[in-house]
């Protein structure tokens, strides 16, 4: 039998530098440690970035970093004082996005809150808190993005996790959140697909120097922590960076509705730490 692939293969493939040349994307929770990476990577294959959320000194530290990174001042926007509760605020951002780059081809949905808290001592408020930041600011997000990503055939990507997936006590907000969160992709996938724009979520497991991994471990647990792991160690970084440009690759073309998880096996385990 002929061989499908030839040479071609190798120059068209998604591997190249100027992989997102003339992309932009479009982050929230983008000075956080997850989301960083993710458009440190974006912006090293090419592609603009705004990046967006509540604080406003981490943000602008951020962008001049990204900035200096690819020794390009333009390639980044700060839009710092949005809160992702605020449909309006994400409009505002929105609008400063297309009229500093005038186009959004890729969207993250990454501002998220969480807390260890079981729930004889959980507030409706902090419930509230935790699912109106992490699951109706990633709606509010996607739904200000669309009209964008309409006219450029863009692609979503929401940060989810993998605590709906079996019982983990003290994370029933963040839990209840990541789960509604799945179920919003699943539906935009459904939806938005014929349209031209892709759906899918990230869930990150343990990631080694990321805040959510400091709110759930301690550093005299890591060693246990990581013989849990199949894989036997905590992910990194850069795995996140590396799932992240899979999925906005033209190597991901036909994956839509779809949870690519990071996390080295471990939820197959049905222990969280
Ligand atoms: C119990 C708590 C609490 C805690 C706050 N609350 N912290 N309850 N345990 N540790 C309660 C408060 O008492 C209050 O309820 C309610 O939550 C709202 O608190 P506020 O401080 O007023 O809310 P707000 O300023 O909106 O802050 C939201 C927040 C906060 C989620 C509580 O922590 C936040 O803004 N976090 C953003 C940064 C963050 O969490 N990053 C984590 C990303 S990592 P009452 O009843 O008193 O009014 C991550 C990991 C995901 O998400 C999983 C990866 C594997």
């Amino acid at each position: 039998m002929p061989c499908t692939l030839d040479y071609s293969f190798v120059k068209e493939c998604s591997w190249k530098p100027d992989l997102f040349k003339d992309k932009v994307v479009f982050i929230t929770g983008g000075s956080g440690t997850i989301c960083r990476v993710q458009a440190e990577a974006l912006v090293l294959l090419g592609c603009k970035a705004a990046l967006v959320g509540r604080d406003e000194e981490k943000l602008y530290e951020t962008s001049r970093e990204l900035c200096d990174l690819v020794n390009d001042k333009e390639r980044c926007l700060a839009i710092p004082k949005v809160d992702v509760r605020e449909f309006k605020d994400l409009e505002n951002a929105v609008n400063l996005t297309l009229k500093k780059f005038g186009r959004i081809d890729f969207v993250i949905a990454g501002a998220a809150g969480n807390f260890i808290c079981d729930f004889m001592n959980l507030s409706p408020n902090a419930f509230k808190s935790v699912v109106n930041i992490d699951l109706l600011g990633s709606f509010n997000t996607v739904k200000a993005v669309t009209p964008a990503l309409l006219k450029s055939k863009g692609s979503i990507l929401f940060v989810s996790a993998t605590f709906h997936y079996y019982g983990v006590p003290f994370q029933g907000p963040v839990g209840a959140a990541k789960a509604g969160i799945d179920a919003l992709s699943n539906n935009l996938a459904v939806e938005l697909a014929p349209l031209g724009i892709r759906s899918n979520c990230i869930a990150p497991g343990a990631i080694d120097d990321t805040e959510g991994f400091k709110r759930l471990s301690k550093p005299e647990l890591v060693e246990s922590v990581k013989k849990m792991i199949p894989l036997q160690r905590l992910g990194t970084k850069r795995d996140i960076a590396e799932a992240t440009v899979f999925m906005f690759s033209p190597a991901a073309n036909y994956i839509n509705g779809h949870v690519i998880v990071v996390d080295g096996g471990m939820w197959h385990t049905g222990t969280l730490f």
